[in-house]
This record gives C-alpha cells, structure tokens and sequence, in this order.
C-alpha cells in the first residue's frame, strides 16, 4: 500500500526533528511543499459553529501535527507556547496572527494587562513561526475568507522517561 502524502510529511518532519530536537530550517520548506501539492488534509476538515476544531493528524515522539478548521469570527484566546516551537501553515483562507506582550514594568504584583504587538497577515502557502520569547498570540480568519483551514506543527517536549522496574 502506498503511503499517503500527509504520512510522508510526518516521516520527513521526523527527520528533521532528528537533526535537531527543535526543529530546523528544513520544516518550513516541508510545510510550504506539503500545502503547494497535496488535498488529502480534508479527511481531518471537521468544523463547528461553536468554536475552532483542532484535529490530531499525528503524534509522534518529537511533534504533533494537527489540521485546525475556523468559520469567520471564530478566535483562539490569547495563548503561549509552554516552551515549545510551533510553525502555523496556512492550507486554505487567510489566517490573522496578533502579537502581545507583558509590559515591560508593570506597577502591581498579580494581574497584568498584556500589550497589543503587530497584526500580520498569512495567505495560503504562508508559514510563521512562534515560540514564547517572541510573543503570546492569538490567531484568527481574515481578509473577509469564508472559512480557514490552517495545518499547526507543535514540537513536543521531551521529558525523561522514568520506568518502573519489578521484580518478579
Ligand atoms: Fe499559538
């Protein structure tokens, strides 16, 4: 049996991972690739008119692949990273990615208000970047597009297997 194109991605963003545990240039070049050439995302185009859907196309040791699906008006909250890198690939529509940040002093320990950073605009084919010390973000449609179709890679971080070992 042949393998399908978005398995095929996954292998070779696996490689990469393997290179480097970050995920290097080559991920962005792959990601361009996969969108230029291939539609087998829609089996994982699964949409809501209560919220974005997010839809796990693959969880491997290093990252974790996902096809997020938004109708016009729909938004993520304002979110970080947790440590991790993560590259936002626009399959179809316009994705609309808000920077914020902490202030750089703020007068009072407990809440703080997070300040408005740039907008940037992402067609299809487009891939950004983010990971926590370039900015929170939110994302959402854009440019007046029906609906938005957006391929997320999440690196995945790499924690210390602990095995439990008993005797018999
Ligand atoms: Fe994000």
């Amino acid at each position: 049996m042949s393998q399908r194109p978005i398995d095929k991605l996954c292998d070779a963003l696996q490689d990469e991972f393997d290179r480097d545990p970050r995920g290097g240039k080559g991920i962005t070049t792959l990601l361009r690739a996969y969108q230029a050439e291939r539609r087998d995302w829609e089996e994982w185009s699964l949409w809501s008119d209560e919220r974005y859907t997010r839809n796990l196309v693959a969880c491997r040791e290093s990252f974790e692949l996902l096809i997020l699906c938004w109708k016009p008006g729909q938004q993520s909250p304002i979110h970080d990273h947790a440590g991790q890198n993560c590259w936002m690939s626009v399959l179809e529509g316009q994705l609309e990615e808000i920077h914020y940040s902490e202030p750089k002093s703020s007068a009072t320990a407990g809440q703080v208000r997070l300040e408005k950073g740039r907008a940037k605009s992402l067609a299809a084919g487009g891939v950004a970047f983010i990971e926590d010390s370039i900015a929170y973000h939110l994302t959402q449609p854009s440019g007046g597009a029906r609906f938005l179709q957006q391929l997320l890679l999440r690196q995945r971080q790499v924690h210390l297997a602990i095995r439990c070992l008993r005797s018999s």
